[in-house]
């Protein structure tokens, strides 16, 4: 019967929980895996048939195979609780928006909310597992919220999740490594991260599974993240560096990443990195540095952001500059909005700030993407942007085609790398754009020298300036 077998539960049926509770289900058969919300909605879509609430190749797949067997999506959460022997918690911790540490400390509003909840309805001994990423100390303070309702016995591990979107699946089934941090120095905290360290090894090389103490496991992800950050932002400074020397970028980035002690991977320049983690997670790394007295080391940290916030600008400026040193009343086309390609997630997409920045001059956007929601960027420019959605809607329009957008535009503007844009047909567009009709590419994905020989104006990151781009 179901009581005897192993009872997993997640928190959050999010980007997180969703994926990594659809992958354990799959490798694990003998261990029944329930994922709750407080969000009907989610589950719902989670339940449907026809489109799952995230799109991620292989995981309609894996959720297909598994679900009503030993993978359930419910809002039952005190039930799912109940029976537990693992609760994992996969709840958003946004960056606070008020208060102490506002615009810098993760908001744990979702964490403590879960946490309380476990701690009322649990009557039998669990492992709860810290998935959403935390700022370190989180499991101390968890456990002394848990432990105050003196009922039973709680153990915390922390057990980040390092999988990147439109990749989950593959991420997950065939991670780096898997780090697991708990309390070794005792019995019981052994015990709880062996009985974890078991379920990975369901199909996961044991070689790849590290455990540690709980401290160094929580670091260990916002220093990831940090890293990979800083090599874009470092490779993104490089690239202003490139544009006044002559230099080229992808040749600079080529020939430093075969340095194998470099390495190739996250060395593309570009308009700026967003996702939902690497910024929230720097100024996490910065929070919890100052709060340490560490300024000089938060300010290092730091910088990481704010070379991003700086290259977003630095191109903003390109177009204005090269329009002549004004957008107001120009017609522009924004090609791409999502933060990469192959995803229709927007957050902290540096798109967002590119139109938010143009429609602050006054330019006339036209919003190209293949898979974000027309709603969606909307919400995103509204809160980005001081105006009001009616001054917006005079100035914004989205386009369900490229060649839409471009239609009698002074711009292109490359935002997202979607591969379909190197398909475009640039005579078509060149025709049907104003002259001189420029291309500012922030991805570097065109083929630059052959849309000049057709007539464009190009602009690309970290290359040598077009002559006839107005640079100041
Ligand atoms: C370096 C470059 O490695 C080499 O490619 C370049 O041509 C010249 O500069 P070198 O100065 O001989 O070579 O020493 P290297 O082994 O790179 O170490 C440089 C310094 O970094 C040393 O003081 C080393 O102790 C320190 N280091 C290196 C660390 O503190 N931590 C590390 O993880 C690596
Ligand atoms: C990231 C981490 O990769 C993942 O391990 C962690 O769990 C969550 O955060 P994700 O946000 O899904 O994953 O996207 P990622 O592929 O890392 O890209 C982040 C941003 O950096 C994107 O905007 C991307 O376009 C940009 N980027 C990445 C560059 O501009 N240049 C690069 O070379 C690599
Ligand atoms: P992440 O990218 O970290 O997975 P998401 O926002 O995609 O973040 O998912 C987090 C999920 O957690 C959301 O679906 C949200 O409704 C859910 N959630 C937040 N707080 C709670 C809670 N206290 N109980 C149950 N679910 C929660």
């Amino acid at each position: 019967g179901s009581t005897s077998r192993f009872q997993i539960c997640c928190i959050g049926a999010g980007y997180v929980g969703g994926p990594t509770m659809a992958i354990i289900a799959k490798k694990c058969p003998t261990i029944d895996v329930t994922v709750v919300d407080i969000s009907q909605r989610r589950i719902d879509a989670w339940n449907s048939e026809a489109d799952l609430p995230i799109y991620e190749p292989g995981l309609k797949e894996a959720v297909m195979n598994t679900r009503g067997k030993n993978l359930f999506f419910s809002t039952d959460i005190d039930g799912a609780i109940e029976k537990a022997h693992m609760i994992f918690v996969a709840v958003n911790t946004p960056t606070k928006k008020d208060g102490l540490g506002a615009g810098r400390a993760a908001d744990l509003t979702y964490w403590e909310l879960a946490a309380r909840r476990i701690a009322k309805v649990a009557k039998s001994p669990k492992i709860i597992v810290e998935k959403s990423t935390v700022p370190i100390k989180t499991a101390e303070a968890i456990l002394t919220v848990l432990n105050a309702s003196g009922k039973t016995r709680f153990q915390v591990l922390s057990n980040p999740e390092f999988l990147a979107e439109g990749t989950a699946v593959r991420d997950l089934e065939s991670p780096d490594r898997i780090l697991i941090g708990g309390n070794l120095k005792d019995e019981d905290g052994t015990a709880a991260v062996e009985k974890l360290v078991d379920i990975y090894s369901h199909w996961v090389p044991r070689e790849r599974i590290i455990t540690t103490n709980v401290w160094s496991s929580e670091l260990s992800k916002l220093v990831a993240n940090f890293f990979l950050a800083q090599r874009v932002s470092s490779i993104n400074a490089v690239s202003a560096l490139c544009e006044s020397s002559g230099a080229d970028v992808d040749e600079v980035s080529t020939a430093v990443g075969l340095d194998s002690r470099i390495g190739s991977k996250f060395l593309k320049a570009s308009v700026g990195f967003g996702g939902s983690c690497f910024q929230k997670d720097i100024l996490n790394l910065v929070y919890l540095s100052e709060s340490m007295g560490l300024k000089d080391i938060a300010e290092y940290f730091h910088w990481v952001v704010k070379m991003n916030d700086l290259q977003k600008e630095r191109f903003v400026s390109r177009i204005i500059h090269g329009l002549f040193n004004t957008v107001t009343g120009k017609r522009i086309a924004i090609l791409g909005f999502a933060f990469k390609k192959d995803t229709g997630d927007t957050r902290e997409s540096a798109a967002i700030s590119v139109c938010q920045r143009l429609v602050d001059e006054r330019a006339h956007l036209d919003i190209y993407d293949p898979k974000v929601e027309e709603s969606q960027i909307w919400q995103d420019i509204s809160t980005a942007s001081k105006m009001d959605r009616l001054e917006l809607e005079k100035l914004i329009h989205i386009s369900s085609s490229p060649y839409g957008a471009a239609q009698g535009s002074h711009a292109l503007v490359v935002c997202t790398e979607w591969d379909e844009f190197q398909d475009l047909d640039f005579e078509k567009i060149l025709s049907i754009m104003e002259k001189p009709a420029f291309i500012f590419d922030g991805r570097n994905i065109l083929n630059h020298e052959y849309l000049r020989k057709l007539g464009f104006v190009v602009y690309a990151i970290g290359k040598p300036l077009d002559p006839r781009l107005n640079v100041v």
